[in-house]
């Protein structure tokens, strides 16, 4: 009998930022969290994977950013095989090769581009046929902020109610084109430590711990309302204080937490008040800063502000490049070299 042939597939996926943050899980095994989130998903930065499954290999292969991946990062992926490998019936192993277009070592480098394009290549190669929410749930199994790289554009990720799950995905509010003047300055910061601890850990340590925690999660859902809405108007007034506001709750929550947790720098602390600074002078919000679990700072702003938003932020000690992104489209299937179409995803049934 012939043997089964390989099967594979490609996809890239972007990463996001959140303007109101993912922090907490009331499920660890299935990420289902306490609160919803919203992101930007950004433009030119890429992970692309190509997962293929072959009944030739003795054991799972995965290369990440050319080196062979091993102990934990070669475990999760290892793991969200599993999952995929469970629900097509296949116990064939993979071959997993996956790169970033910006360099890892820049700190931007996210596990949300990563497991989202893991989602969409595993399961299309799996020959599960999956729509874009059951894709971002699936995403979401690898890392939480992956269901939302799945959409482009300004992305909410439901934090839904049931058990199982099948409430909590992510769904795309407004397209990647919905706001051209809006722009996210990304000040790179020297010294940025790289992370020790998955944030999805990190995270519960908060839950357990933080004495603002319980008053954040009641006041996120309000905050996400409005922030959605000021996006909707393009309403800068309105969006740039909410998002600061959200950002400064997500750091007093981490920072009270025991152990304490402190992602930022010197020269990321700098940015949040050199921001504040400036748009105290200018008499009205003229920029918004948010960072992640991270020393890297995001500032929102208006092109036309961009130049002098800029020069004022370039110039913070510590500050070692910036990078200029807008909203982005969300995950693509690359189509299969020498077939214009591409494969089709095959279906389970
Ligand atoms: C602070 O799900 O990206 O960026 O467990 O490390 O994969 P890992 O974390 P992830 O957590 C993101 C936390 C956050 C906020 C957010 O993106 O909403």
């Amino acid at each position: 009998m012939p043997r089964p042939a390989a099967r594979s597939a490609t996809y890239e996926a972007p990463p996001n930022i959140a303007l109101v943050k993912y922090w907490g899980v009331r499920d660890r095994e299935l990420i289902l969290p306490y609160n919803p989130s919203l992101s930007v998903t950004l433009e030119r930065l890429r992970s692309r994977t190509t997962v293929r499954f072959d009944p030739e290999l003795a054991d799972d292969r995965v290369v990440l950013n050319r080196a062979p991946a091993v102990g934990a990062p070669r475990d999760d992926v290892v793991a969200f095989l599993d999952r995929v490998r469970a629900r097509a019936g296949l116990t064939d192993r993979a071959s997993v090769v996956s790169d970033n277009n910006f360099p890892t070592a820049s700190g931007l480098a996210s596990s949300a581009s990563g497991f989202a394009a893991l989602a969409g290549a595993a399961s299309a190669a799996a020959g599960l046929s999956l729509s874009d929410r059951g894709l971002s749930a699936l995403a979401r199994l690898g890392s939480g902020s992956a269901s939302r790289s799945v959409f482009g554009g300004f992305v909410e990720w439901r934090a839904g109610v049931r058990p199982d799950g099948l409430d909590c995905y992510a769904r795309p509010l407004y397209g990647p084109r919905h706001w051209p003047a809006l722009v996210d300055l990304v000040l790179l910061v020297e010294r940025a430590p790289t992370k020790e601890m998955r944030s999805v850990d990190a995270m519960q340590r908060t839950v357990a711990t933080s004495p603002g925690y319980r008053a954040r999660l009641a006041e996120v859902p309000r905050r996400l309302r409005q922030i959605a809405r000021a996006i909707g108007a393009r309403d800068p007034a309105r969006l740039f204080p909410l998002v600061m506001e959200e950002c400064d709750s997500f750091r007093e929550v981490c920072e009270t937490t025991r152990p304490s947790l402190d992602y930022l720098t010197t020269a990321s602390r700098g940015v949040l008040a050199e921001v504040r600074g400036m748009n105290r002078e200018a008499g009205r919000p003229i920029a918004a800063y948010t960072h992640d679990a991270g020393a890297h700072v995001h500032v929102f702003t208006l092109a036309r502000d961009l130049p002098r938003v800029r020069r004022r932020l370039a110039a913070v000690p510590g500050v070692e490049r910036t990078l200029t992104l807008r909203p982005g489209p969300g995950m693509r299937r690359i189509p299969a070299r020498g077939s214009p179409a591409g494969a089709r995803p095959r279906r389970t049934s």
